[in-house]
């Protein structure tokens, strides 16, 4: 398929609305403060990749986790702690956010992060494997919502952790679900079955109600969000 001149012009002045929408969207919703900028900065500082959600998604989370009346929040995958700092901000001051990290550079600046963003006495960091650490957590369960966004292969094994942590009404999202449109176009590469397998495990649980939004670096990735049916 070619695209002439003109065809190049339209597509590249869509992706400019898109990209207009999505800074106005996060402006007007999901501005950032000093302590999500500064766990940024400081991963960035420290050489961690930029993969964190975007403030969009960040802004999601904390809205799923407010319709399910979160008080205890599971994390798969920290990072710097920026998807973290928004989940915990969707807690009461009783509420509880445990975050699983296997790197221990990454779980440090975690940390800090969480004490600079002012959410230390509600949210904690475990470090490990993260298949090692679930199977202890199931004397802190039933979490409300459990966010997964770690290493991608296991996902369908998480999804299984997931539902046996969760309650009648909990919300299970994982991140990149769509990746790149691989994940929807060719299931079968070999960077994408565990997200395949998490796909199609969360459309046919009959627990589940589910819904996979590409709605993330211009519609090529997003979140899948399950409802864990009363
Ligand atoms: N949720 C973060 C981004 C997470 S990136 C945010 O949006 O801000 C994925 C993280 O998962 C990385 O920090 C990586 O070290 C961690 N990770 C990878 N494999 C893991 C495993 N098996 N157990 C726990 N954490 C893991
Ligand atoms: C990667 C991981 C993520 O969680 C993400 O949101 C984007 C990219 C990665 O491992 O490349
Ligand atoms: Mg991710």
């Amino acid at each position: 398929m070619t695209t002439n001149s003109n065809e190049l012009t339209f597509l590249q002045q869509q992706a400019k609305i898109r990209h207009r929408i999505e800074e106005a969207i996060t402006q007007q919703f999901a501005a950032e403060d000093e302590g999500l900028q500064y766990a940024l900065t400081a991963a960035r500082q420290a050489g961690l990749p930029q993969i964190q959600i975007s403030p969009i998604q960040g802004k999601l989370l904390q809205l799923l986790a407010t319709a399910c009346n979160a008080h205890k929040i599971l994390e798969i995958g920290s990072l710097g702690g920026y998807s973290g700092i928004w989940l915990a901000r969707a807690l009461p001051s009783n509420g509880r956010l445990i975050t699983l990290e296997i790197n221990p550079i990454h779980a440090n600046l975690v940390r800090t992060a969480f004490a600079k963003a002012g959410v230390s006495d509600r949210a904690e960091v475990r470090v490990g494997k993260a298949l090692d650490l679930l199977p202890h957590l199931e004397s802190e369960a039933p979490f409300d919502l459990v966010f997964i966004d770690a290493d991608k292969s296991p996902y369908p094994q998480y999804l299984e952790w997931a539902l046996r942590l969760t309650r009648p009404g909990s919300i299970i999202v994982a991140d990149n679900c769509v990746r790149r449109g691989i994940a929807v176009d060719q299931p079968e590469d070999e960077g994408v079955v565990g997200v395949v397998e998490y796909n199609k495990r969360i459309a046919s649980n009959a627990r589940l109600l589910s819904l996979l939004l590409a709605m993330d670096d211009d519609y090529t990735d997003g979140f899948a969000i399950s409802v864990v049916k009363p």
